[in-house]
C-alpha cells in the first residue's frame, strides 16, 4: 500500500540513492554564496550522506573552505558521547579533516541545555550579522531535516509546539519525545525556516505512519516547518511504501 506523500516528494530506490540525491542538492546549494551556511540534521539517516561527502566520490567537489556547518539540534550530552550528533558527524566526516575548525559551529552542549541554547542563539545571530532575521535574506543556504517516527523534526516534538515558536532561534528541550531520552537543544521553526532550501531525508518503513499522519493534516512539528525558499522531500521506496 503506497504511503501518502508530501507534495512534490521525490521517491528514490533506496537510502543510498537518497544520500546521493541529497549530496547533489547540497553541492547546488553551495553555488552562488561566497560564505555557505549548511544546517545538519542528526540521527542515523544523514550519516550516509555525510560519509559520501567526505568520501572519494565527492573528493574535490565541495568548497570546504567556504562552507560553515551548523546543527539543527543536538542531544545535551558531551560531544564524545555516541548519542551526540557532533559525535556522529565527526565519525561520518572523518573527524572533519577538510573542514576549517572555525567553520564547525557545534551546539555547546557541555554548558547544559538552557545555557547551550542561549549561547547557540547568540552564535547564529552573530554569524547572520543582525539580531532579527530578514525574510529576504535567509540565514542558511540549506537546512537538512529528518522525520521522527512520531512526526518530530530537529528536536521539536509533538505536544510541545510552543517550544518551536518562542521568538528565539535556539531553545532547550527538557524532555525528548523519542530516544535518546536526554534533554536536547533545537533550532526553532523561525530559524529552520530561514533557508534557501530545506531538505527532508526520510528512509525506511518506520516513517510511513508519520508520513500518513502528516498527509492527513495532523498538526505535527515536521508539518509546521515552512521554508523561505524551497522545501524538498527525498524518500526511499521503503518509506514511500513502494
Ligand atoms: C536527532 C535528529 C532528529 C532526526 C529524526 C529522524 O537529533 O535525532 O535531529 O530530528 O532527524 O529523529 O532520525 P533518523 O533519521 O535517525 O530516523
Amino acid at each position: 500500500m503506497p504511503t501518502p506523500l508530501p507534495p512534490g516528494a521525490q521517491v528514490l530506490p533506496d537510502a543510498d540513492a537518497v544520500a546521493r540525491a541529497a549530496a547533489e542538492r547540497l553541492l547546488a546549494a553551495c553555488a552562488g554564496s561566497e560564505r555557505v551556511a549548511i544546517c545538519l540534521s542528526g540521527g542515523s539517516t544523514p550519516r550516509r550522506l555525510y560519509q559520501l561527502l567526505a568520501g572519494p566520490d565527492y573528493a574535490g567537489r565541495l568548497p570546504w573552505e567556504r562552507i560553515h556547518w551548523f546543527f539543527g539540534d543536538d542531544r545535551a550530552v558531551p560531544w564524545d558521547d555516541p548519542r551526540s550528533n557532533v559525535h556522529m558527524v565527526r565519525e561520518a566526516f572523518g573527524h572533519g579533516a577538510a573542514i576549517p575548525p572555525s567553520h564547525l559551529h557545534f551546539i555547546p552542549t557541555d554548558l547544559g541545555p538552557e545555557a547551550a541554547a542561549a549561547e547557540y542563539d547568540r552564535t547564529l545571530r552573530a554569524f547572520y550579522g543582525a539580531e532579527r532575521l530578514d525574510p529576504e535574506r535567509p540565514l542558511f543556504d540549506l537546512v537538512l531535516l529528518g522525520l521522527g517516527e512520531d512526526g518530530h523534526t530537529a528536536s521539536l516534538f509533538p505536544g510541545k509546539p510552543e517550544l518551536g515558536a518562542t521568538g528565539r532561534l535556539a531553545v532547550a528541550v527538557p524532555e525528548a519525545g523519542l530516544a535518546p531520552f536526554v534533554p536536547r537543544v533545537s533550532l526553532t521553526f523561525e530559524a529552520l525556516a530561514s533557508a534557501r532550501e530545506i531538505l527532508f531525508l526520510v528512509t525506511g518503513a518506520g516513517k510511513r505512519d508519520a508520513l500518513t499522519r502528516l498527509d492527513a493534516g495532523e498538526d505535527l512539528p515536521a508539518g509546521r516547518v515552512a521554508s523561505r525558499g524551497t522545501l524538498v522531500w527525498l524518500l526511499d521506496a521503503e518509506a514511500a511504501g513502494l
